[in-house]
C-alpha cells in the first residue's frame, strides 16, 4: 500500500475511518444556525421557498432521500427527491418557489449538472449546491452553496462524502426550520449541539469493526443479500445495498421493511442474508414482525439494533448493537457499519475495492 495509506490497506477503509474528522471539519465554522451558512442572501431565498426539489445521483441521491424525512418532519416543507438523469429528461411541472438542491461529491457529475441547468432553464432561481469541491461547476452555477469538508475522496464507493452531506443537510433542515419558525431558538440550539456530538458518536460506531468482520465472513460466500429499513433508515438500507453491490459484486437489494410481503419475501431462503437496520423508533415493533416473517422462512437475520432495543442474538439472528441512540441523526450512525460490511466482504472476495470494475469516481460524460 502507498505510504499515505498507512495504517490502512485501501482508500475506502481510510475514508471510512476519517469520518469523525470529516464531520468535525464540515461543522467547524458553524457558530450558530442561520440561513447565511448557505451563502449571502440565503435568507431572501429561504423566505420565498414553499417546497424543495432535490436532484442527485448515486449515493448523493440517497442523502437527499434522508433529508426529505428531516425537512418534512422538522421544517414542515414538502420535499421531492429525484434522480437527476430522470428529472432532466422528463416533462415536469416547474414551481419557481421551489428550492432546487443539487447534491454532489464532485460537483461535476454530468447528469446532476444537466439537471441543474434544466431547472434553471425552466425558471428556477432558488438554487443550492451541496458539494465537496468548492471550486466545482455546480457550486459556481447555483445561487447558494454549502461546501462539505470531507477532503479528497479517492475510493470510488463514496463514504465520508455521504456522511458529510447528511450533516450539511441537517444544517439546512435547521436553517429552514428557523426561517419557517417551526422550531424555537432553544430547540434549534439543542439540535445543533446534538449534531456537534456526531463525530464522537461515529468514532464509537467504528469500534464495532471486529463484529462486522465476523458478519462479512458469512457474506463473502453469499450471492444475494436483502437490506431492510423503515422511514429515514430506508435510504440507509439502499445505501448499504449499493455499497455491497459496488465493491463486492454481490447482488443486493433494499426494501422498506413493510414492502417485504409484497414481493421480496418470495426470495427469502437460508441462502439470502437479510440485513435489518433497526432503529429505536416508533416503527420498531412493526420491524420486529417483519423480522419474524424472515425467520419463519429460514432467512438469516443480521440486525443492526439500536441502543436500548431488546433484540437479542438467537438461532439465525445475529445482532450488533449500536453504542448509543441518536434520534433524528441516527442515519449517520447506522450507515457506518454498512460501509464496513461492504468493505470487509469485498476484502474477503479479493475484489479491487478502491476501483470496482466498470465504475468511475466521477461520471462527467453521459
Ligand atoms: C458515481 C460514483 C458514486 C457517486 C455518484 C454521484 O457513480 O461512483 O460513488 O455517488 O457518481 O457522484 P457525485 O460526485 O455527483 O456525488
Amino acid at each position: 500500500a502507498a505510504a499515505e495509506l498507512e495504517p490502512y490497506q485501501h482508500y475506502m477503509q481510510k475514508e471510512i475511518f476519517e469520518q469523525p474528522r470529516a464531520l468535525a471539519d464540515t461543522l467547524t465554522d458553524v457558530v450558530s444556525i442561520t440561513p447565511e451558512l448557505f451563502g449571502d442572501g440565503a435568507w431572501r431565498h429561504f423566505k420565498d421557498v414553499d417546497s424543495l426539489l432535490i436532484l442527485a445521483c448515486g449515493t448523493s441521491y440517497y442523502s437527499g432521500l434522508v433529508a426529505k424525512y428531516w425537512i418534512e418532519a422538522i421544517a414542515r416543507i414538502p420535499v421531492q427527491v429525484e434522480i437527476a438523469s430522470e428529472y432532466r429528461y422528463r416533462d415536469s411541472v416547474p414551481n419557481p418557489r421551489a428550492l432546487v438542491v443539487v447534491i454532489s461529491q464532485s460537483g461535476e457529475t454530468a447528469d446532476t449538472l444537466a439537471a441543474l441547468r434544466h431547472a434553471k432553464a425552466l425558471g428556477h432561481s432558488h438554487t443550492l449546491a451541496i458539494c465537496n469541491v468548492g471550486s466545482s461547476t455546480m457550486a459556481r452555477e447555483t445561487a447558494l452553496a454549502y461546501i462539505t469538508r470531507a477532503g479528497v475522496e479517492i475510493g470510488v464507493a463514496s463514504t465520508k462524502a455521504f456522511t458529510t452531506q447528511l450533516a450539511s443537510l441537517y444544517l439546512l433542515t435547521l436553517a429552514l426550520a428557523q426561517t419557517r419558525e417551526t422550531l424555537d431558538d432553544a430547540a434549534i440550539a439543542a439540535r445543533l449541539q446534538q449534531l456537534r456530538h456526531i463525530p464522537a458518536a461515529v468514532q464509537a460506531v467504528l469500534a464495532l469493526e471486529p463484529q462486522i468482520i465476523s458478519w462479512a465472513q458469512s457474506f463473502t460466500r453469499m450471492e444475494n443479500a436483502l437490506f431492510l429499513g423503515r422511514g429515514m433508515h430506508y435510504p440507509i438500507a439502499l445505501e448499504g445495498a449499493l455499497k455491497l453491490k459496488e465493491i463486492s459484486y454481490i447482488h443486493a437489494e433494499a426494501y422498506p421493511a413493510g414492502e417485504l410481503k409484497h414481493g421480496p419475501l418470495a426470495l427469502v431462503t437460508s441462502a439470502m442474508p437479510v440485513v435489518v437496520v433497526a432503529p429505536n423508533d416508533a416503527l420498531l415493533e412493526k420491524l420486529k414482525s417483519n423480522m419474524q416473517e424472515v425467520r419463519a422462512r429460514g432467512g438469516v437475520l443480521y440486525v443492526l439494533a439500536d441502543a436500548h432495543t431488546r433484540i437479542e442474538n438467537s438461532e439465525g439472528t445475529h445482532v450488533i448493537r449500536m453504542p448509543e441512540h441518536y434520534g433524528d441523526l441516527s442515519p449517520l450512525l447506522h450507515v457506518v457499519p454498512l460501509q464496513l460490511l461492504a468493505y470487509h466482504t469485498a476484502l474477503g472476495k479479493g475484489t479491487d475495492v478502491d476501483k470496482p470494475r466498470n465504475l468511475a469516481k466521477s461520471v462527467t460524460v453521459e
